[in-house]
């Protein structure tokens, strides 16, 4: 699906600048360090495609990739804890929040938790935030290689369990590692 058809297109840090909603677009939110960025590279193919790091609140902006000529990959900056000046920070989130609430062509939010850690305060806020928007989501746990069988297992059912409080949940939840390519696949085709 993806292979040579994806393209950096911009980076926008206001509303005023987003890419003209002419295609349809999904998007990859989630907590700061979560492995957005690098799921887009492990996604596309490309490895140095989305800047990843392992500084939390490395992604400032909203960044936009094509997937081929009829629709955008859209990376997000992190929420919760990041590596900036704070002033910096609530700019961003306060971006964040209005894209997530204002985009026609937003039509699923992919909204990534870390495997190790299931769905925490901040992801629940942005989860309702989705809900009351009317944007589907489903959750993808990343770096599912740093856990063990039974600690997946236990987080899994924490999310579930979270999720059945949300109305615009997709309930199918995609196990991932960008490292080792594990759900990759079964991404891209819902993609
Ligand atoms: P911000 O842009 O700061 O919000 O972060 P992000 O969510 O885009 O995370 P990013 O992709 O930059 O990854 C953060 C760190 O996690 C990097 O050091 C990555 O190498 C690492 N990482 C990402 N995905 C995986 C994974 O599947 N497995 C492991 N072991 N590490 C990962
Ligand atoms: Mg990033």
């Amino acid at each position: 699906l993806f292979a040579g058809q994806t393209e950096f297109v911009k980076g926008v840090v206001a509303m005023s600048g987003l890419p003209a909603p002419d295609r349809l677009e999904v998007c990859f939110a989630g907590r700061s360090n979560v492995g957005k960025s690098s799921l887009i590279n492990a996604l596309t193919g490309r490895r140095g495609l989305a800047r990843a790091s392992n500084t939390p609140g490395r992604t400032q902006e909203i960044n936009f990739f094509t997937a081929g000529d009829a629709h955008y990959l859209v990376d997000l900056p992190g929420y919760g804890f990041a590596n900036a000046p704070v002033p910096v920070v609530e700019k961003w989130q306060r971006l964040l929040k209005q894209y997530l609430s204002g985009r026609q062509t937003l039509r699923r939010a992919f909204v990534l938790i870390d495997a190790r850690h299931g769905v925490k305060k901040v992801d629940d806020e942005i989860l309702s935030l989705l809900d009351s928007a009317a944007v589907t989501f489903q959750v993808v746990l990343t770096k599912a290689d740093k856990v063990k069988d039974a600690d997946r297992a236990k987080v899994l059912e924490q999310v579930r369990k979270a999720l059945s409080q949300h109305p615009a949940a997709f309930p199918e939840i995609v196990v991932t590692s960008s490292e080792k390519g594990w759900g990759i696949p079964t991404l891209r085709a819902i993609i």
